[in-house]
């Protein structure tokens, strides 16, 4: 099992450890709290940094033994008085991770006594620190290589305050590595039935979850979502999962999540390359129950509801076929073109019921829905549709802060059009051309007028390679992205 990562904070003054941080500015000797420090080594520093090179630049270290074994690892900071964003502080805490992994030392002090270091910018620190400890190496057996828990003091100027920004961040932590945990777990394991259950774990915080059964389903009429469980021999779920920590008056924001627990493709089978990634699909599930985590664990003052729409995309002799007709909760009859194109058939019925039955203030879902956004977008932007341009500029605004970066796309009626069918209302998959605008068009068919954003995830959720904060396949995109959106434009 992988070590353990504890963050605590402690005052500027009496930093003992076995490894001591200390950071300095681009072309400076230690200054604040650091000058101490660098004092008590002895050492000169304008010798020592000529000798080494080390400018202070971003990146830039300088490795110092001291007597009895002390370690000195000074940290350059880049140019003085910069503007750091707070995700650059993030990165930051990430990139520091590394850096102490590779010493191999465990009790670590880390002093910060910087202009900007806010407890807000701490909080993000620390963040990155957790966020690149994070890997999921459950399944790999025999000895682990990692030297043991590490021990991390924050040396901060405002102890008191950093405590509470890094707990109150921290909630924004547990549900981006609840998401990455869903996401990285395979599908042997983790079926429609075993994401249910850890989504009714969150009960603990607060939460109300309701689990809905197949029966359940067909009394609501959710023939398009059942059809692609049809199948497969693990039945669906509907999870909602409410909280409620704002106005009892007030509407809630509401999240719908894409949960395909793995997607072959079914009778339109996938073609085998890669398709292990497929355990993947259900990227904008995981997001909403981090997000769901987050916000009761941190219990922001708002109310929201999570909904997700939980199925295996198998084909068997069960399985739906290209041609059938199937008749959503909304009563729109779908032509099944393509049973791969499933996310937008599960997604029909849950979007049309959360918004139903809740009458959100807006509705935003999330899905690994196509292969298009990968080409168009690649792993750095996820791809935004929206009827909506004040949530759109609130989304955009989120995921530039989060550092979950949004692109917007285009609907409109000459789209869809394109989605009409011959033998029934719309039908689920179009040609190349415009996929995940089509993708999309489809979905809007069962939003009416409540505003609305549809995020493709499908390049952002998996695979998109190592950063700063993340070096799993999964990095939980989705859920920081929310959590910002909430707190930054709709917690009074
Ligand atoms: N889950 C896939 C989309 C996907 C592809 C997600 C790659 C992540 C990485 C989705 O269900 C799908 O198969 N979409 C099809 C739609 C097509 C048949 C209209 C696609 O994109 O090819
Ligand atoms: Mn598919
Ligand atoms: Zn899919």
């Amino acid at each position: 099992m992988s070590k353990s990562i504890s963050i605590r904070v402690a005052a500027l003054t009496g930093a003992a450890a076995a490894l001591t941080v200390i950071y300095t500015a681009e072309n400076e000797a230690p200054a604040g709290a650091a000058a101490a420090i660098w004092a008590a080594t002895g050492l000169d520093w304008e010798v020592s940094a000529s000798v080494t090179s080390f400018k202070g630049k971003q990146g830039q270290t300088l490795d110092i033994l001291g007597a009895g074994g002390k370690r000195l690892l000074v940290l350059g900071s880049g140019k003085a008085g910069a503007d750091v964003p707070l995700n650059g502080w993030t990165d930051r805490g990430g990139s520091l991770l590394a850096k102490l992994a590779a010493t191999r030392a465990t009790n670590i002090a880390v002093i910060i006594d910087e202009p900007g270091a806010s407890p807000a910018a701490i909080a993000e620190l620390a963040a990155g620190l957790r966020l690149r400890h994070y890997k999921f190496d459950k399944y790999k057996t025999g000895q682990s290589e990692d030297a043991g828990d590490l021990e991390i003091t924050l040396h901060v100027a405002d102890p008191a305050a950093t405590e509470t920004a890094i707990a109150n961040r921290g909630a924004t932590v547990d549900g981006t590595l609840l998401a990455r945990d869903l996401i990285n777990e395979p599908a042997n394991v983790l079926g429609p039935v075993e994401f249910a259950a850890r989504a009714s774990d969150l009960s603990a915080l607060g939460v109300t979850v309701e689990i809905l059964e197949p029966e359940a389903l067909e009394k609501l009429g959710m023939g398009s979502l059942l059809c692609v469980a049809q199948g497969s021999d693990r039945p669906a779920r509907l999870v909602v999962m409410q909280w409620r920590g704002g106005d009892p008056d007030q509407a809630p924001l509401a999240f719908v999540g894409k949960g395909v627990v793995f997607d072959t493709g079914g009778i339109s089978i996938k073609p085998a390359a890669s398709m292990e990634d497929m355990k993947g699909d259900m990227g904008g599930a995981a997001a909403v129950t981090g997000l769901m985590l987050a916000l009761a664990s941190r219990k922001a003052p708002v109310n929201a509801v999570g909904v997700i729409g939980l199925v295996e995309n198998m084909p068997s002799g069960n399985a739906v076929r290209p041609g059938d007709i199937v008749k959503a909760m909304s009563g729109t009859t779908i032509e099944v073109i393509n049973t791969d194109a499933e996310g937008r058939l599960v997604l029909a019925d849950a979007l049309w019921y959360t918004q139903d039955r809740f009458k959100p203030r807006f509705m935003i879902n999330l899905a690994t829905l196509t292969g298009a956004i990968v080409v168009a977008l690649g792993h750095e932007h996820a791809g935004l549709f929206s009827n909506n341009d004040e949530l759109s500029i609130q989304l955009l605004n989120a995921g530039l802060s989060a550092n979950e970066k949004l692109w917007r796309m285009p609907l409109s009626p000459t789209y869809d059009k394109l989605i009409e069918s011959k033998f029934a209302d719309i039908r689920n998959s179009v040609g190349r051309p415009a996929g995940s605008i089509t993708a999309a068009q489809f979905l809007q068919r069962f939003v009416n007028n409540v505003p609305w954003a549809h995020l493709d995830i499908a390049g952002t959720a998996f695979g998109g390679g190592s950063s700063d904060v993340n070096t799993s396949w999964a990095p939980g995109f989705g859920v920081a992205l929310l959590d910002r959106l909430v707190r930054d434009y709709y917690e009074s």
